[in-house]
């Protein structure tokens, strides 16, 4: 095509792609070019814009690093990451959420009922619940739930050379009923990275940058696709404005506040450590 104008850019394109030997990554491709076509024409993007879309996309490059991704966090603010976790989640299993960038693979393993309070700061929580078959409801013993959370001044291990290494993470499987149970303490909000373009963003659309208590959770089993997931107190008082997206009614949960230590469904290590009253969550993963 030697001359292509504002009618037939996209068409350009699809030709020009036609030798993509990849089925999918044609179809993504020519999906990509018509929606990015359309949107340009749809908002009339003025070459200011689209200059300072290019700024704004090199600076995030300068200040990514392998700790850093502004992309990741750009995807995340403006609902792309929430939007893909929503469109892979369903058939009964518990919906995705944020995998975000504090992960540790190989956190220390928790007995069954095991303390992950240690000399932690905060209300004190227990927390305990089953992991089940999403099709049958059957439970899934052998599970491995990988669990990371901030200590109580809304920062994760690996932000914080205070706290100790891998505190507030640890790996527990669930027993022959599928069940699990820790203590732990309540995690605090705590803000995404707003000192690059990203925060640029919030700021000029008068978004804030608080993300909303929670407790991250990777959930495996032999044969089944890793659920990625968090768990929400619903008395957060950012609980509506995550700017990340990552909140799901099915994911806000209740601290439901407990004196009575028979209140437990089992039998926790650090049972006779817990402050009066202390926060009792209940919750069954579907994977
Ligand atoms: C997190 O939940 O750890 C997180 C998610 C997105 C951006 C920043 C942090
Ligand atoms: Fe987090």
């Amino acid at each position: 095509m030697q001359s292509v104008d504002q009618d037939t850019i996209t068409d350009a394109f699809v030709a020009y792609c036609e030798a993509t030997t990849t089925p999918r990554l044609k179809f993504v491709l020519l999906k990509l070019a018509e929606h990015l076509h359309g949107f340009a024409k749809d908002v009339r993007l003025t070459h200011e814009e689209w200059q300072a879309a290019m700024t704004l996309l090199n600076r995030a490059g300068q200040i990514s690093s392998p700790e850093r991704s502004e992309f990741i966090l750009f995807s995340d603010v403006l609902g792309l990451t929430a939007l893909v976790d929503m469109i892979n989640s369903g058939h009964g299993r518990t919906e995705y959420s944020n995998l975000g960038p504090f992960y540790i693979a190989g956190s220390r393993w928790l007995e069954p009922g095991g303390d992950m309070i240690g000399d932690n700061e905060g209300d004190h929580v227990a927390f305990h619940g089953r992991v089940l078959d999403a099709g049958s409801g059957k439970p899934v013993p052998g599970a491995v739930l990988d669990v990371w959370q901030t200590a109580a001044n809304g920062l994760y291990s690996n932000q914080d050379p205070r706290q100790l290494e891998g505190n507030l993470r640890c790996r527990i499987k669930t027993d022959a009923n599928g069940a699990y149970a820790f203590t732990t303490v309540r995690p605090a909000p705590y803000t995404v990275p707003e000192d690059g373009p990203v925060g640029d963003l919030l700021r000029a659309t008068g978004r804030r940058p608080w993300r909303p208590a929670h407790f991250h959770f990777l959930i495996s089993a032999e044969g089944r696709r890793a659920l990625v997931t968090e768990i929400f107190p619903d008395d957060d008082p950012y609980i509506d404005e995550d700017p990340v997206f990552g909140v799901r009614k099915q994911l806000v949960v209740r601290l439901v506040e407990e004196t009575d230590l028979s209140s437990l469904p089992c039998q926790l290590a650090a049972a006779n450590r817990l402050t009066q009253p202390f926060y009792r969550i209940q919750y069954d993963f579907s994977i």
